[in-house]
């Protein structure tokens, strides 16, 4: 990375402007995803989750796959404005990273420790979690906007349709990214002192 972790922690923000330019070439995308998904902790070193980009015309077939889904369940007029923000600050962008949790891991994790079984769905969604913060950072530092998208589940069939993925396979959330066309929203921060608590 570029920056120091600090720099990099207080520079990832939701960008919502984006446009399909890259300041990088593709094999510095998936590197970032190789290093995420290699060193990234998991439980019991699970590591459950899986990682998908989509680059170019893909991409844009997946924000079409949003589209169609949700023009069939939101009214119309709701749909026109769903459409104009899916145009402008997610199909607009270079790509989208989708992360994904291989259930048949989690089971069999579930299956193997007992004692802690009630804990291990929880425990994958946390490791999900775990990841796009770091894909979101990394892609950051590579000069790109990112934010974090929640179109599942109702885009997961049709998505393994599409890509032919495992059926265990379960989606846990959508990062779009690109070169930002504008500055990220102003961000409230409540009062740390309420927030981290230090005894000494
Ligand atoms: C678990 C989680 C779920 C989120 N879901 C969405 C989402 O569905 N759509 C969206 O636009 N942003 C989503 N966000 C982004 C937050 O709204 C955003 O990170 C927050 O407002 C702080 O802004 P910042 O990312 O610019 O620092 C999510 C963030 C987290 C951590």
């Amino acid at each position: 990375m570029k920056k120091s972790f600090e720099d990099a922690l207080i520079g990832r923000r939701s960008y919502y402007n984006i446009s399909n330019e890259s300041p990088v070439v593709d094999y510095e995308i998936v590197h970032v995803l190789y290093q995420v998904v290699k060193h990234v902790p998991s439980a019991f070193n699970s590591q459950t989750t899986r990682l998908v980009l989509l680059l170019g015309e893909e991409h844009v077939k997946l924000w079409n796959i949003v589209k169609h889904t949700l023009k069939e369940i939101v009214p119309e007029d709701v749909f026109v404005k769903t459409k104009e923000k899916i145009d402008k600050s997610f199909a607009s962008g270079y790509g989208t990273v989708l992360f994904w949790e291989d259930t048949e891991v989690v089971n069999k994790f579930m299956a193997s420790y007992p004692l802690y079984a009630k804990n291990f769905k929880a425990w994958s969604q946390q490791t999900s979690g775990m990841h796009q913060f770091a894909v979101w950072t990394m892609l950051e530092d590579l000069g790109f906007g990112a934010s974090l998208q929640h179109y599942n589940p109702l885009i997961d069939d049709a998505v393994k349709r599409m890509w032919h993925l495992p059926k265990e396979w379960t989606l846990v959330a959508q990062m779009p990214f690109g070169m930002p066309t504008s500055a990220p929203n102003e961000k409230i921060f409540n009062p740390l002192e309420d927030r981290v608590k230090v005894f000494k």
